[in-house]
């Protein structure tokens, strides 16, 4: 069967190779996968920079954001069948069972020993038939059947915004009106569209114009969509409630820091390089303390995560039918996976590979 497979740590080694199928054990699910999605991790792990293999094996099997139906599951199995529509999570607990992979929330591992699958240490979905631990896996009802390989990434916001909430409401009284988005690649227009389900006012910045498939989208929520070339970062208001940095860019998440109001949160999703130096950070901190603001980073989803994204993906499919869908500006096949895994032109959201 067909995979799509890196040399983890080689620059450019992605390649389709036939592989053996997978031998679930007991506890697994066996997976006819239907659609695959590609990420900025995906193309880090393709640039050699991220990314491990399973122990002792040659290749790592990519795709963490996925979408399949139940091919058939193991005995221990309980509460799937076969044809089922499901969507694995990504991250499985530390061989040591710390506190938190032990609580479900593998997510806030303490060991960093976790395994991750196609991206550390366990193989992904980009694959024909993928196996996955039952107890990690989430039904999709059929009404997602088109958009749920969209899941993945909205579960990184759904945790991002979720902790901002808990921590928040956990030391005042916190109800905020408006938000502020940056970015508009998928995390960025799934988050704009989680916020809005609930009423806050949003603004989502990024730097395609207003004609832009983007821009609409940002609109169609209801949201107000800013150009950040006629309109630069900087310039924006300093009294946003909570700040969710999407872009991933190191600069942009620095100007992030000073745009939170009084009792705000700053939200970090991205994967931040090293590659910028700052001269301010003492006026940022100092702001920080002032302004009680807090800076919060946020990885991973565990499966509760997972569940709420489900929810809300069929609130967003009722409130806003079609807008998902047109997050996913290309559909290729396994064969033209390079289509997939390098950057598109200026339209592009979110590429998936459709296995089946
Ligand atoms: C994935 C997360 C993962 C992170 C770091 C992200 O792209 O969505 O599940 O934890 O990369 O490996």
């Amino acid at each position: 069967m067909r995979a799509i497979v890196v040399t983890p740590g080689t620059k450019d080694s992605i390649r389709l190779q036939e592989v053996d199928p997978p031998a679930p054990a007991s506890n697994e699910l066996l997976l006819r996968v239907l659609r695959v999605g590609v990420c900025g991790t995906d193309r880090d792990i393709v640039a050699g920079d991220y990314g491990q293999a399973p122990p002792g094996a040659p290749y790592l099997v990519l795709g963490h954001e996925s979408l399949s139906r139940v091919e058939a599951a193991g005995d221990e199995v309980r509460g799937f069948r076969p044809g089922e529509l499901v969507v694995a999570t990504v991250r499985r607990g530390c061989p040591e069972n710390c506190l938190n992979c032990r609580s479900g929330e593998s997510d806030m591992c303490l060991t960093g020993h976790y395994t991750e699958h196609g991206i550390k240490g366990l193989h992904g979905f980009a694959r024909d038939l993928a196996i996955s631990d039952y107890r990690f896996a989430v039904k999709m009802p059929e009404s997602l059947s088109e958009v749920g390989v969209l899941l993945e990434p909205l579960t990184i916001v759904e945790k991002g915004v979720s902790q901002s909430f808990k921590v928040q409401q956990s030391r005042m009284a916190w109800k905020p009106r408006q938000a502020l988005v940056l970015g508009a690649g998928p995390v960025g227009l799934l988050a704009t569209a989680l916020l809005r389900l609930d009423g806050m006012e949003v603004s989502t910045v990024a730097t395609r114009s207003e004609e832009s498939l983007k821009a609409k989208l940002v609109e169609e929520t209801g949201a107000k969509y800013v150009n950040a070339k006629k309109t630069p970062i900087p310039t924006l208001a300093t009294n946003w409630d909570l700040v969710l940095e999407a872009t991933g860019s190191t600069p942009i998440a620095l100007e992030a820091e000073n745009l939170a109001g009084v009792n705000g949160v700053v939200c970090y999703v991205g994967i931040y390089r090293s590659e910028v130096e700052t001269s301010n950070v003492g006026v940022s901190l100092t702001n920080l303390v002032l302004g009680n603001r807090l800076f919060l980073g946020s990885v991973n989803a565990n499966k509760t995560y997972f569940e709420r994204g489900t929810e809300d993906l069929v609130r967003m499919e009722q409130k806003w039918p079609g807008l998902l869908k047109r997050m996913v500006t290309k559909k290729v096949p396994p064969e033209r996976f390079t289509e997939a895994y390098s950057p598109g032109d200026e339209e592009e959201i979110k590429a998936v590979v459709q296995f089946s």
